[in-house]
């Protein structure tokens, strides 16, 4: 199938995901634009001259805009620079920002736009997975600060989103691997056909121009824009989306951010549903299942056992749980999320101990 998928985020905009449709992102821009700022790290210059070249066939006068790689890029001080550029160049209301690359760019990106003239159009061009099923849908953006990652951001829906599936053939493979880990996500709190494909054909899910690689990366969008449709402001029921993310960010943080997100948050699913387990919420074989599930692709389940008192520090620190108590998303059942408020520590340290070993600190 060489056709496209188009994808509807609420009322906001449109997911196109399918191979080679990187070109289209200039259709994506609204019809009053006159120029563009394409943001993206130098890496992806082939990517971001191809994008140019479609938005200058449109008639578009296009400011390119690269920015440092990966992390790197999400600083005030870049954003600044952006805003810069958008200043010198005369860049108006109806103008538009296209970013180009993984997360971190559109993050960026969207908050630079976000932020111009109190908000102008942005188009987003992930290159990642992570990207395409999780950072470039749902209007999230930011920049992160000494103090910590994403402190300052804004909620700024794009008008659009291009997934290009062959971008993916660049990925290094521990990026799509990790990336991956979001998928499975999607397949155990919404989609159980995701688990379903991936059981059957998990080498092919690695595979970029597989079948079942588009199919998996067509339903975790399906699943993100749906949630974000319903709650667009992350008030309730957006915070599905973080299934295995407590224990996952904690666990980043604990790394030093060396780990991949992807990884971590693999972990953090396993610890969830031990965790649910424990409180008789769920079945022993959805729990093996996650482990199955996650190992057939090449992802973590584990982490260090004697870990265990840092990050449960971390836990309680972070910036999302801070003044409440611990809570977690956790599965009654696969696609079946609720929240686990408060859990006993106990509770908690015997899950941990029972995804990485013996012995969680104690
Ligand atoms: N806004 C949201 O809702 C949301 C959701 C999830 C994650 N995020 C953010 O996303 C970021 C992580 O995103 P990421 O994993 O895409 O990281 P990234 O943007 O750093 O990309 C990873 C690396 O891959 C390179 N790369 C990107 N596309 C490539 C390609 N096609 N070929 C070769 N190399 C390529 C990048 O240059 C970079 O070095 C984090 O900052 C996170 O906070 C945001
Ligand atoms: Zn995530």
């Amino acid at each position: 199938v060489r056709e496209a998928t188009t994808i509807r985020v609420g009322s906001d905009h449109d997911v196109l995901v399918g191979p080679g449709v990187l070109r289209r992102a200039a259709d994506l821009v609204p019809e009053a634009a006159i120029r563009a700022l394409v943001v993206h790290p130098t890496g992806l210059d082939r990517y971001a001259d191809d994008v140019a070249d479609a938005l200058r066939g449109r008639g578009l006068e296009v400011v390119p805009a690269t920015v440092p790689d990966a992390e790197a890029a999400k600083t005030v001080s870049v954003a600044a620079g952006l805003w810069e550029r958008l200043g010198r160049h005369g860049f108006t209301r109806t103008d538009t920002v296209v970013t180009v690359g993984g997360g971190t760019v559109t993050d960026l990106g969207g908050f630079v736009a976000a932020c111009w003239l109190r908000g102008v159009s942005v188009v987003h061009v992930p290159t990642t997975l992570l990207g395409m099923v999780d950072a470039a849908v749902g209007g999230k953006t930011g920049v992160n600060t000494p103090q910590g990652k994403n402190l300052v951001g804004a909620f700024h829906p794009p008008v659009g989103v291009v997934c290009d599936l062959d971008t993916l053939q660049t990925l290094p493979v521990p990026d799509l691997t990790a990336g991956m880990a979001e998928v499975v996500k999607c397949g155990f709190i919404a989609d159980p056909q995701v688990l379903a494909l991936v059981e059957a054909d998990p080498e092919g899910a690695l595979v970029v121009g597989s079948t079942v690689q588009r199919e998996l990366v067509e339903r975790a969008i399906r699943v993100k824009a749906e949630v974000v449709a319903r709650d667009p402001r992350e008030s309730s029921l957006r915070e599905i989306l973080n299934y295995g993310h407590t224990l996952g960010h904690a666990i980043e943080q604990a790394e030093a951010y060396r780990m991949r997100h992807g990884e971590a948050v693999a972990i953090g699913m396993v610890f969830a549903a031990e965790l649910a387990r424990l409180a008789g919420l769920l079945d022993d074989a959805v729990v093996d299942q996650h482990r199955d599930v996650l190992t057939a692709l090449g992802l973590p389940t584990a982490y260090l056992p004697d870990r265990w008192p840092q990050l449960l520090e971390v836990m309680r620190r972070d910036k999302k749980t801070r003044g409440a108590r611990l809570r977690f998303v956790v599965l009654e059942g696969i696609g079946r999320p609720t929240r686990l408020e408060g859990p006993d520590e106990e509770l908690l340290r015997t899950a941990y101990a029972r995804t990485s070993g013996r012995a969680a600190g104690s």
